[in-house]
């Protein structure tokens, strides 16, 4: 009877935090990929999945409509469908964050701690006649990590990390990225690492090239690549990550996939490269057990803060020459699964196969990554050209809308190109505050009886 009992009270209170997090008709923004710059970009309105009971109505403000009657600066009728997506011609502006997490604010002052995230001046509200249904607004989530009681004693394999792919293939001032070659086909993603970070990207994949730029940096020689064109120095970027998980202390985990200009058969330009990473982010690289010949997912996020270190640097380190291939700040990497070269019916059956993780999925008990791309050869077949953002626009919004059922909850890395257009990191909050919940909750419940005994 008792026993009964110290099962019910949690499961009690699961039920209740999860009806508070699933809404009627969860209404919420996205930042769509239209537009040529950034502030260009218009913003989206997004529903479901299952509204059985749609709003009258939706509004969007510049202020939050909840502290007084505001006139939406939008309004829009008609929301009929149980899911779906609509373009507004709100444009997202420039990115001006609060609380000292501009890149550019001073380290020297903390910045502000954001328990549940920070709104942006973009907010949307549902509404039945004149009640009030739902809020949500564009935000940013620069301390989710460390603010879900628990998540960091579940085992990096265990977490939800959402993530971005060819993170750092970004439109910048770098002259590479201007021709329309780079901008429209392999640019891969809206906002740079920084702003990713900042919004709750906690996993980030490098694919790097090296050219000899005849400088006296050998810094200066590698560079964020992607599908083997050279986008934007690498050291900025590096610099940026450092400076991110310095401020808020978030947990990071940095993939350096692929390497496909200038490091075939050069073992010293891979030795070249580890030591810039040691000299830029040694001190917050994690130090694995090399004994233990593990690639550090079964860690969690406690163990980093023991070290006081924040960063999981996953590198091949078989292409290292001895000694630093037994480096102890690399990780060796995590499986990898890719819908590069598949059709939309084709990622739905793959992801049922990854992420049910039925007897017969690949997925083994390690750390994993499902990248959910479209490469530019798959849309070739099918004889028609799209740039990265048409591709990723069609793509983004299934994975986001299939990985909000029970796949979620089995997810481990999920990267995207362009992740701006989903809520891919509410996503992965919910489900990492739902399974540590139950985690936690396990070990009382056994404390409990094993006090009883
Ligand atoms: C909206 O109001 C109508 C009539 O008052 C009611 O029938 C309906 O269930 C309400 N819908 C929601 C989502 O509350
Ligand atoms: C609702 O769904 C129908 C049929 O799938 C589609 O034609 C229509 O455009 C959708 N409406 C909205 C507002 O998304
Ligand atoms: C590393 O792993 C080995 C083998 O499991 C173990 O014996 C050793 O104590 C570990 N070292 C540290 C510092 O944890
Ligand atoms: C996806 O690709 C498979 C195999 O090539 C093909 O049979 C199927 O018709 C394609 N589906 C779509 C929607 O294009």
């Amino acid at each position: 009877m008792i026993q009964k009992y110290t099962h019910l009270v949690p499961l009690l209170q699961l039920i209740l935090l999860m009806g508070s997090l699933e809404a009627g008709c969860p209404v919420y923004l996205t930042i769509s990929l239209t537009g040529k710059t950034q502030q260009d970009a218009f913003l989206e309105i997004n529903w479901g999945p299952n509204c059985y009971g749609p709003p009258q109505w939706v509004g969007i403000y510049s202020q939050d409509p909840t502290i007084s009657n505001f006139q939406p600066d939008l309004r829009i009728n008609g929301i009929f469908n149980t899911t779906g997506k609509m373009l507004t011609p709100i444009k997202l502006g420039k990115l001006r964050f609060p609380g000292g997490w501009n890149k550019q604010d001073s380290g020297d002052q903390t910045a502000t701690q954001y328990p549940t995230g920070k709104c942006l001046p973009h907010y949307v509200a549902s509404y039945n006649g004149t009640e009030l249904l739902t809020v949500d607004c564009l935000k940013i989530q620069p301390n989710w990590m460390n603010q879900i009681k628990h998540v960091d004693r579940m085992q990096l394999k265990d977490t939800f990390l959402p993530g971005t792919h060819a993170s750092g293939a970004v439109l910048g001032s770098s002259t590479k990225s201007n021709s329309i070659l780079v901008r429209d086909y392999l640019v891969a993603q809206q906002l740079d690492v920084w702003s990713q970070l900042v919004f709750g990207i906690r996993y980030l994949d490098f694919s790097i090239g090296y050219k000899n730029m005849n400088t006296e940096k050998d810094a200066d020689n590698f560079w964020i690549a992607n599908e083997n064109m050279l986008i934007t120095p690498l050291l900025g970027v590096l610099r940026d990550v450092r400076q991110f998980v310095k401020r808020s202390a978030e947990m990071v985990v940095l993939d350096f996939s692929s390497f496909p200009i200038g490091f075939y058969k050069h073992p010293e330009i891979y030795s070249s490269l580890f030591r810039l990473l040691r000299q830029e982010l040694g001190d917050e690289a994690y130090r694995r057990n090399v004994s233990k010949d593990e690639n550090c997912a079964n860690r969690n996020f406690r163990e980093l803060l023991l070290q006081k270190r924040h960063l999981v640097i996953l590198f091949p380190t078989q292409e290292l020459p001895y000694p630093e291939k037994e480096s102890n700040m690399l990780c060796p990497p995590w499986q990898r699964f890719s819908t590069s070269f598949m059709n939309i019916s084709q990622t739905l059956d793959y992801m049922r196969l990854l992420f049910s993780r039925k007897p017969d999925s690949p997925v083994r008990n390690v750390g994993w990554i499902f990248t959910a791309v479209r490469s530019m050869e798959q849309t070739l077949n099918a004889h028609q050209l799209q740039t990265s953002k048409e591709r990723a626009a069609v793509l983004n919004p299934k994975v986001n809308k299939w990985l909000k059922g029970p796949w979620g909850n089995n997810a481990n890395v999920v990267a995207m190109d362009y992740f701006s257009n989903t809520n891919i990191v509410d996503l992965a909050i919910q489900v990492n505050a739902r399974k540590a919940f139950i985690m936690a909750n396990n070990d009382y419940i056994n404390l409990e009886i094993f006090n009883l005994n």
